[in-house]
């Protein structure tokens, strides 16, 4: 898809011209309306020179809508702004919501790159699946990604560990009660320029044996909104507890780890990375995935299987988990030095410094994201 956007420039009104590829012709094109009231360059390089994570958004965003019968309709990129909902809309009521997070990066020469966004396209489209909701076609979520980086590519941070995370989210907009699959959606997406998710240094994470996050056959590999608002709670326990970030063990037997609130969960033993497998009630990350391939690629073992909490403290005790750490898109790898719970503290390497191999892996990382690495696999989408 890299560069098959074209910007054709007029004075008031410019359009996008969307890809047309021969998988999916009734890719629209995006029509423009520049926002009469940009935020000012200066204002600009004020709220970029920290724009912590998720308060600071861009000029504009890039919206499409569904209804049945008609399709995909109306891309446009039009001045950021709040939508109009009708009161009865369905997705105030019954919550058929899903979004993806993913982020563009400013590269050393000045040009601007995703990462893997075909992989947030599959799973939105799989979201979409699970949450009965129209099917986005892939070359049209990663189309209106490119629309919007082009018309803001200004707030394409350029600063160390900052990126656009762009916001992809669709709601249904049936004005009906009846509880039904709805039939018109609304699909947008939104930016906002970026530093790191949580501050330096390692991160302390509370496990819940309160709360659960999924259960077999619900929504725990799915994007929905719903996943979200059900962690808060237990995301205030961690906060209540003095963590950063609360830890979920599967809703079965409370026995296993799953995940984290907004980030999957890695330990590192010896020349293995050990973590939980994929079956259904954590979110197949698309971090989680690259980091095994690159370790698999250095050559060190992955295990994913299912990791009892109790081993987790009992190999942190004596060392043989040394390291551990959250990743995800906004996270992309944050060491976790402790891990407490009602009975105790696990305590990864001394506790504070993060360890080496959760490092060199983030660095790895990082310089591929950004466009500074070896591109074997040809991750890294470029789109100016
Ligand atoms: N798990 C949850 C619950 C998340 O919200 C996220 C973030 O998107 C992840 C894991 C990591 O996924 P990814 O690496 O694709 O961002
Ligand atoms: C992300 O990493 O993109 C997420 O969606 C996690 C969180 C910010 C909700």
């Amino acid at each position: 898809m890299a560069g098959c956007l074209r910007y054709a420039a007029r004075p008031k009104f410019t359009t996008y011209y969307g890809c047309m590829s021969p998988m999916d012709s009734t890719t629209p094109s995006f029509s423009f309306t520049p926002n009469p009231a940009p935020v000012s360059p200066e204002r600009r390089a004020e709220l970029m020179a920290n724009p912590g994570f998720g308060r600071v958004f861009t000029d504009h965003m890039a919206t499409v809508s569904y209804t049945e019968g008609r399709g995909w309709h109306d891309a446009k990129v039009v001045p950021y702004g709040p939508l109009s909902l009708d009161p009865a809309s369905s997705v105030l009521h019954y919550a058929q919501e899903i979004f993806e997070g993913l982020k563009a990066y400013r590269t050393p020469e000045g040009s601007v790159v995703m990462f893997r966004p075909d992989a947030n396209a599959r799973r939105f489209r799989d979201s979409a699946a699970r949450m009965a909701m129209a099917e986005l076609p892939e070359e049209l979520f990663v189309g209106a990604i490119e629309a919007l980086v082009r018309a803001d590519r200004d707030w394409v941070p350029s600063g160390e560990g900052q990126s656009l995370y762009l916001r992809p989210f669709m709601i249904s907009n049936d004005v009906f009660l009846g509880v039904k699959p709805a039939s018109e959606y609304l699909f947008c997406v939104i930016a906002c320029p970026v530093g790191a998710y949580f501050g330096g240094g390692c991160v302390s994470v509370w496990v819940s044996e309160t709360y659960t996050r999924a259960a077999p056959g619900g929504t725990g590999a799915v994007k929905c909104g719903g996943n979200y608002a059900a962690s808060l709670q237990a995301q205030a326990e961690s906060k209540r507890e003095g963590c950063d970030q609360v830890l979920f063990l599967d809703s079965r037997e409370q026995r296993y780890v799953e995940e984290m609130g907004g980030m999957n969960v890695v330990f590192v033993d010896g020349d293995t990375l050990v973590t939980p497998p994929l079956g259904g009630t954590i979110l197949p990350g698309i971090t989680r995935d690259t980091l095994l391939m690159l370790a698999r690629a250095r050559g060190l073992k992955v295990e994913e299987r299912p990791l009892p909490i109790d081993e987790v403290f009992e190999k942190a005790a004596s060392g043989q988990f040394s390291e551990a750490f959250a990743c995800g898109t906004a996270a992309v790898i944050s060491p976790i030095g402790k891990l407490r719970r009602p009975t105790g503290e696990a305590v990864f390497g001394d506790g504070v410094t993060p360890g080496a191999l959760s490092l060199s892996l983030k660095d790895e990382l990082v310089g591929l994201q950004t466009g500074r690495g070896n591109d074997a696999n040809g991750w890294v989408h470029r789109i100016l």
